[in-house]
């Protein structure tokens, strides 16, 4: 019997997110959206591509949550983007109000699945969702360093002038301004960057990574990114699945590694059929360890403006 993973907003990210799924065949898919009917009419349009495309998986649209029962992931990507003239906080308490649903119609149906949040701001909403479900930890994990990483990735590779299929890169903390690029632990075929770039280009690839969101809401100027946030979803969701073990950077639940404590943050862990099943800690420079918490710093009190 083939596994089901349940996406929740049929939005760009969701919809994009249950596209590959279905098309990897990775499991058959109910993408849920509140609004009636999108998700159904974006389900049968996938399912019409199915004879072209050569996929055996299924997908159904609803709005009902008795259709996610038993799922094995659950993906939130529900939620709304930053608006003009609403602040951080706004942002936090809105989709905070609608993540906590989602995790409260979805958790009771599927007590065995792995929670992916997608939903911003991650690292506040990935905490909320795990206090929400009432699940181990290890069984609710945020979608965000993967992304930071692949955009790192696509830098390195145009600035270094090599394939992309060479370039290995870690971006740790919390996913906004205060994330962490790591060049030490990023690497053209083993070979860290800092052997091949100068401090002057690695510092401006940083930063593009840090702004990398930003840079395409400016392009949209309506939306945000969708193809990379949905494929680095879809990357997690198969190293759970296929139980493939992966060490990915994840927002995952830290108990004193790299110095954070009860909160989620982005750190590399080993992604497998359980959730994370590790979190690998190695040792960073002075200025990344102290960039590092300075970042879960920011992520804290984020998630302390939840008051839970
Ligand atoms: N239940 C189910 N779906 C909901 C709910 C809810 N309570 N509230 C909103 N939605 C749906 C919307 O109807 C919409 O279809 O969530 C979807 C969000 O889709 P988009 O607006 O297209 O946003 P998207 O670009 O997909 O981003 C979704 O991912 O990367 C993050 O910052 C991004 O938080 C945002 C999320």
């Amino acid at each position: 019997m083939n596994k089901k993973v349940t996406v929740v907003g049929a939005g760009f990210v969701g919809a994009t997110a249950a596209q590959r799924i279905v098309e990897k065949e990775l499991a058959d898919v109910v993408l849920l959206d509140i609004v009636d009917g999108l998700a159904h009419g974006k389900a049968l349009d996938m399912m019409q591509s199915a004879a072209v495309e050569s996929f055996e998986t299924s997908i159904v649209g609803t709005t009902d949550y008795a259709e996610t029962e038993q799922s094995d992931v659950i993906v939130i990507t529900a939620g709304i983007a930053r608006k003009p003239g609403m602040s951080r906080d706004d942002l936090l308490k809105t989709n905070a109000g609608i993540v906590g649903s989602v995790v409260e119609q979805t958790a009771s149906r599927s007590p065995n699945a792995i929670i992916i949040v997608v939903s911003n701001p991650l690292d506040a909403m990935t905490y909320l969702a795990w206090k929400t479900s009432g699940f181990h930890p290890s069984k609710v994990i945020g979608m965000a360093g993967v992304l930071d990483s692949s955009r790192y990735a696509r830098f390195i590779s145009e600035a270094v002038g090599c394939s992309i299929k060479d370039v290995r890169a870690m971006v740790l903390g919390g996913h906004g301004d205060t994330m962490v690029p790591v060049p030490a632990y990023s690497t053209v075929n083993g070979v860290p960057i800092t052997e091949l770039l100068s401090s002057d280009i690695i510092e401006q690839i940083n930063h593009r990574t840090r702004h990398g969101g930003a840079e395409i809401v400016q392009y949209l100027k309506t939306g945000s990114a969708y193809y990379a946030p949905s494929s680095s979803a879809v990357a997690m969701v198969s190293s759970i699945l296929l139980d493939s073990k992966r060490l990915l950077p994840v927002c995952a639940y830290a108990t004193g590694q790299y110095g954070i404590d009860g909160l989620y943050c982005g750190v590399p862990a080993i992604l497998g059929q359980s959730g994370v099943e590790s979190i690998v800690t190695v040792p960073l420079s002075p200025a990344d360890a102290e960039a590092l918490k300075q970042s879960a710093h920011s992520v804290k009190s984020l998630t302390d403006a939840l008051s839970i």
